[in-house]
């Protein structure tokens, strides 16, 4: 699927949410590969309209550059990094953002699926390294300065969850870091129990083709995941653990842990607030909205209206956004709703609600005349 395969209006809000985050659309790579699971049985199921879907993965991408470009700057930004690993990268969510901030050749990729991997090297000119579903088998050599993990721990149960900690920590540099992502419990479904050890698991997963005895979907406490960091990176990594709940894709959970030399207690991980139209205003109609902030006590203060570029009014948003919850169970922070009464324009022009949170960082919410671009994907 191409930019060009979605609704005009849906081009429209891609286009600009890319320039927002401060990248050039005319370069951004806006092709998902057929192949590609995550997108096609993950994200677009939960969608009406295959633009709203294509929008929020596209939106994702430039929400997981920010908080990995602060685990950048911690190690002294992106020209201060050696080589970096993706592990489970998909067909390159991260990879299209990161391959404007770095050298594709320090750039490296790995993934189970062979075919991604390759579709990864051939698109990006990056290295790759095909995965095996046996941490015993991986046959990444050398040390990164960085090594990320976005939804793939979320995805192993017990026991490899712990083994390939182990063998993802062995491969960070002793000034860099590893950086992985979780289901809490709070997100667990109510037929998954959470043993005593704290995590459960169920066999199923968007893979069609995956074991769903090493890839299913896992649900973590925190105690689980410092026992683990302990017993299998040793004590003086786990003393470097930070957690940041909520931190990636609105609702899984990014740990962080220290390489031997990489003290991580001035690190400072916040996530971009996500928000959109859900009354799919008509223009002289009122316009509705919602946004989540999921950094724990942060809140999104500000709406601000504007019709093509001209700023057209703002509005406090409110904090009681219930209808909005369901699709973040456990959320630290009520959703809010925000209203515009009524949005002028001519129909032609983008209409763009900018959600200021106290963090700073803003979330987008795009519509058009009759369309809008919807709520997030329940699940990633
Ligand atoms: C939910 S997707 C996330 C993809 C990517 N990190 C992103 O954020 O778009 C999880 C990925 O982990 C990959 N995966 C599963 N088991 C793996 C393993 N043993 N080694 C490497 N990758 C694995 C899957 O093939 C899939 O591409």
């Amino acid at each position: 699927m191409r930019l060009s395969d979605i609704e005009p209006a849906y081009q429209a809000f891609v286009r600009d949410v890319i320039g927002r985050f401060g990248f050039d659309p005319a370069t951004f790579h806006l092709e998902l590969a057929a192949a590609d699971e995550m997108f096609f049985k993950g994200i677009l199921p939960g969608y009406e309209r295959p633009g709203a879907a294509f929008y929020r993965y596209v939106e994702s991408a430039l929400r997981t550059h920010v908080v990995y470009r602060q685990l950048a700057d911690h190690l002294g930004g992106f020209s201060g990094l050696d080589r970096v690993l993706d592990f489970g990268s998909g067909y390159g969510r991260l990879t299209r953002t990161l391959r404007h901030r770095m050298d594709a050749k320090r750039i490296w990729v790995s993934d189970i699926y062979g075919d991604a991997v390759a579709w990864q090297t051939t698109t990006f000119g990056v290295n790759g390294v095909v995965s095996a579903p046996d941490p015993d088998d991986f046959q990444a050599t050398g040390k990164f300065s960085i090594v990320f993990a976005a939804s793939v721990f979320s995805h192993f149960p017990d026991g490899l969850f712990q083994r390939w900690l182990a063998r993802l920590q062995n491969l960070v540099r002793p000034d860099g870091l590893l950086a992985f992502s979780v289901h809490g419990v709070a997100l667990a479904p109510e037929d998954v129990t959470i043993g005593p050890d704290g995590i459960g698991y169920a066999r199923w997963s968007e893979s069609e083709t995956l074991d769903p005895g090493i890839y299913g979907m896992s649900y973590v406490t925190e105690d689980f995941v410092r026992r683990a960091v302990r017993e299998t990176c040793g004590a003086k990594a786990a003393e470097t653990l930070r957690c940041f709940p909520r931190a990636l894709f609105e609702k899984q959970d990014l740990y962080v842990v220290g390489g031997s030399g990489q003290p991580l207690e001035s690190l400072k991980v916040q996530a971009t607030p996500v928000g959109g139209v859900n009354s799919f205003g008509r223009l002289d109609k009122p316009w509705m909205g919602w946004g989540v902030e999921s950094n724990p006590g942060h809140q999104i203060v500000r709406a601000d209206l504007f019709v093509g570029d001209v700023f057209a009014g703002f509005t406090a948003p409110t904090a009681d956004n219930v209808a909005t919850l369901q699709f973040f169970p456990g959320a630290p922070n009520m959703p809010v709703s925000w209203l515009f009464a009524r949005v002028p324009g001519d129909g032609e022009r983008l209409v763009r609600v900018e959600l200021v949170s106290d963090t700073g960082l803003k979330a987008y919410a795009y519509g058009m005349d009759g369309v809008g671009e919807g709520r997030a994907a329940p699940r990633v």
